[in-house]
């Protein structure tokens, strides 16, 4: 087992396949970024199998793929049936922009992906193009149904709710998940690189109450992921709410991960500096002892919280750097 020094149980690992992405969230990566990480850093899929074959050993149980757009790394199916494989490992997930699920919903289910989370901000196409860069909507609509039809569920929908851009879609969204039986996740932008610290922020506490009224909603116990947020249900269980809200209300004392960016850099918290670095290790052709023990000398860095509230300028890496 992996504890920390503030007691906290490391179980859950947030692995980037990728720092490249198809998109432009207003949130996560700057238009006309160009520094992305050179293909000859990436850890390759013998690289990947082994850092979370290690994890497991030390008692990691669920794995996320994640990016940028892990739908981008080739053969990405190949790499999780790999991975579902791992002895030890219970859960494995993706966070995915779904603008090429559809291709992939099928494989990814067959490989042994159990749970999806897509990012959809709104149902309007013009406000999603203003958002992601690009028209985007049409393709995303298509990867949703293909991941309904494939059989996963839940399928939650990731909608980082900013104020002026999106906030008056939020029932349209429930609406759109009470129909199709998705879980809507509304998250608070994090000030990551320069993007996300913007004057859109909307402090979810704000619109939370009206939601719960309007809809009836009573708070959710059963355990509906790894991560953060915190869930409310309607009465009959047909609609589920989930809110992350790192900014107004964090949630470091029960953090359980740490993630892998795709250069093979363990980072020990989204909102911190704290990291290690194993892909020099693993290219100096280390033993699995000495693998585990880097990881272990890796935990002991992780610091207790994020700083975004009282430091929002200090983390110079956008999101799609450490994923998510
Ligand atoms: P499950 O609970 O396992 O379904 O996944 P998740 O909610 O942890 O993963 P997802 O990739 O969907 O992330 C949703 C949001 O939570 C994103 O905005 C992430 O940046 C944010 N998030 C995930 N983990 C952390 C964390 O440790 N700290 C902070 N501050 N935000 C996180
Ligand atoms: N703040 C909060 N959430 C973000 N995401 C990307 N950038 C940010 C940010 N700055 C979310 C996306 C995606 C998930 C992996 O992270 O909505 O669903
Ligand atoms: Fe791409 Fe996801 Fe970042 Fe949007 S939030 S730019 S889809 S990695």
């Amino acid at each position: 087992m992996l504890a920390d020094r503030f007691g906290r149980t490391i179980e859950y690992v947030r692995l980037s396949v990728t720092d490249r992405c198809d998109l432009r969230c207003s949130y996560c990566i700057p238009k006309g970024f160009k520094g992305f990480e050179e293909p000859e850093n990436w850890l390759t899929f013998d690289e990947i199998e082994r850092v979370i074959g290690a994890f497991a050993r030390l008692g990691t149980r669920r794995v996320r793929l994640t990016g940028g757009e892990p739908l981008l790394r080739r053969n990405l199916p190949e790499l999780a049936g790999r991975l579902s494989a791992l002895p030890g490992l219970t859960d494995l997930s993706l966070t995915t922009n779904a603008t090429q699920l559809a291709r992939h919903a099928q494989a990814l289910k067959d490989a042994g992906v159990s749970r999806l989370n897509i990012s959809l901000d709104s149902l309007r196409r013009d406000c999603m193009a203003d958002i992601t860069g690009r028209d985007s909507l049409p393709a995303i609509m298509d990867g949703l149904m293909a991941a309904k039809d494939a059989g996963f569920a839940p399928i939650k929908l990731n909608m980082v709710a900013m104020r002026g851009v999106n906030d008056g879609d939020i029932e349209a969204m429930v609406g759109f998940c009470i129909e199709h039986g998705f879980v809507l996740r509304l998250i608070e932008a994090m000030p990551m690189g320069d993007t996300g610290r913007n004057a859109h922020y909307l402090d979810l506490q704000t619109v939370l109450p009206a939601l719960r009224e309007r809809f009836g909603l009573v708070p959710q116990s059963a355990e509906l992921g790894g991560g953060p947020a915190r869930y409310w249900s309607t009465p009959d269980g047909g609609f589920t709410l989930g809110v992350i809200t790192p900014i107004s209300q964090h949630f470091c004392a029960t953090c359980n991960r740490v993630r892998l960016s795709v250069d093979g850099t363990l980072y020990m918290c989204l909102g911190q500096e704290e990291r290690y670095e194993l892909r020099p290790l693993l290219r100096a052709g280390c033993s699995d002892a000495e693998l585990e023990a880097a990881i272990r000398a890796a935990i002991e860095l992780k610091p207790e919280k994020h700083e975004f509230r009282e430091k929002p300028d200090k983390i110079v890496r956008f999101m799609s750097m450490t994923g998510g």
